[in-house]
């Protein structure tokens, strides 16, 4: 049989171009990190004057913002002088759901993307062959990266509030154990809502360090207890609600299962567990999970999973999917103990 003959399409060739060029991912973070966008908040300003108030050097600052603003981010109003956009403004400090924090350039992160080539012939994640250690143990050493990281997560989690916080109704429960909750943001924006509600925070010392202040600014910490420890070992019993929230994507389906039996083990007939994470659609649709699904297999070796696998998994640890509620990030998806009062998938 003759093979059929490439297309040439010059349309695919240039927008192919576009997508496989790393030059937007990589300025964009370096631009929000200087804080470029703090300077544009009164209107448009001569790069000159964003340079020296940043401390970059303006004529490569012009390259850097030409390019961003050819992308929508930024906008070049004059000849060097240049704007917010609805794609610029959040990543002001004072934005209500700042990103700024949300992009941040990872030197070891870079390192490990460069073995992908290699996680996509062996499975294997790159960033423990490239750095000799797993990703959450690197963390730990390296305190600078760990609390960009932790930014990171937080920023996400401000938008993560908006969306699925309306799809659950928390303020049914008294107590959430929020299982790997990081700095604690996602309690801190959760407790104010609802001042019945209790909470309790587990997450690795380092990373829980940072809490106690995030909590007492949000006015929740008399309501928050902090749980220094791993989510490999039992986790605090009894609680209405778990929370684990961005957390079984970073894990291969063992781990991901030892995780949720520590959590079906702390249950109790009524409790509920909730996952919130992006599922994997079927098809061609596009869905940020699928390029963070990426991401994961490059520095953790994990994997995001579609709703059928994650029932799967669920099962495994003796739990049942009791309801899912997608929303414009996360899906929520409710899962309870195994037993005859939930309806099976
Ligand atoms: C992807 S982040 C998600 C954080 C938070 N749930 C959120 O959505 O912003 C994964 C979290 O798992 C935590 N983690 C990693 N290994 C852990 C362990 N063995 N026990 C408890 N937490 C752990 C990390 O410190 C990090 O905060």
């Amino acid at each position: 049989m003759l093979a059929a003959r490439p297309r040439t399409d010059l349309g695919a060739l240039i927008r192919l171009t576009e997508l496989a060029d790393y030059t937007v991912p990589f300025t964009v973070r370096v631009v929000a990190e200087l804080g470029v966008a703090d300077q544009l908040v009164d209107g448009p300003r001569p790069v000159t004057e964003l340079a020296e108030a940043t401390g970059a050097h303006a004529p490569s600052l012009l390259r850097a913002l030409r390019a961003l603003a050819g992308k929508g981010i930024f906008t070049e109003v004059e000849p060097e002088v240049f704007g917010l956009t609805p794609l610029a403004e959040p990543l002001r400090t004072d934005h209500p759901l700042s990103l700024r924090d949300a992009y941040p350039l990872l030197a070891a992160d870079v390192r490990a993307w460069a073995g992908l080539g290699r996680s996509l012939r062996t499975g294997e994640a790159a960033f423990p062959r490239t750095h000799g250690t797993d990703y959450w143990s690197y963390l730990a050493a390296h305190p600078a990266d760990s609390v960009a990281v932790d930014r990171w997560m937080s920023s996400l989690t401000r938008l993560h509030l908006r969306t699925v916080l309306p799809a659950w109704p928390w303020g049914q429960a008294r107590e959430v154990v929020d299982v790997g909750g990081g700095d604690g943001a996602f309690l801190a924006g959760l407790l104010p809502r609802f001042p019945a509600l209790r909470g309790t925070l587990l997450d690795l010392p380092h990373v829980v360090a940072a809490a106690p202040e995030l909590l007492d600014r949000a006015g929740v910490a008399d309501r928050c207890r902090i749980v220094p420890g791993s989510f490999f070992d039992p986790v605090p019993a009894g609680a209405d609600l778990y929370v684990l929230k961005t957390i079984l994507p970073g894990w291969d389906d063992a781990e991901a299962t030892a995780i949720l039996r520590r959590i079906a083990e702390a249950m109790r007939p009524h409790s509920r567990l909730l996952l919130l994470e992006a599922i994997i659609p079927a098809g061609d649709v596009f869905d940020v999970a699928k390029l963070v699904d990426v991401h994961t297999l490059v520095l953790t070796g994990g994997r995001h999973r579609t709703r059928d696998e994650l029932v799967d998994l669920l099962a495994d640890a003796g739990l049942r999917l009791d309801r899912v509620v997608p929303t414009p990030t996360l899906t929520v998806i409710a899962a309870g103990p195994a037993g005859p009062e939930l309806t099976s998938r």
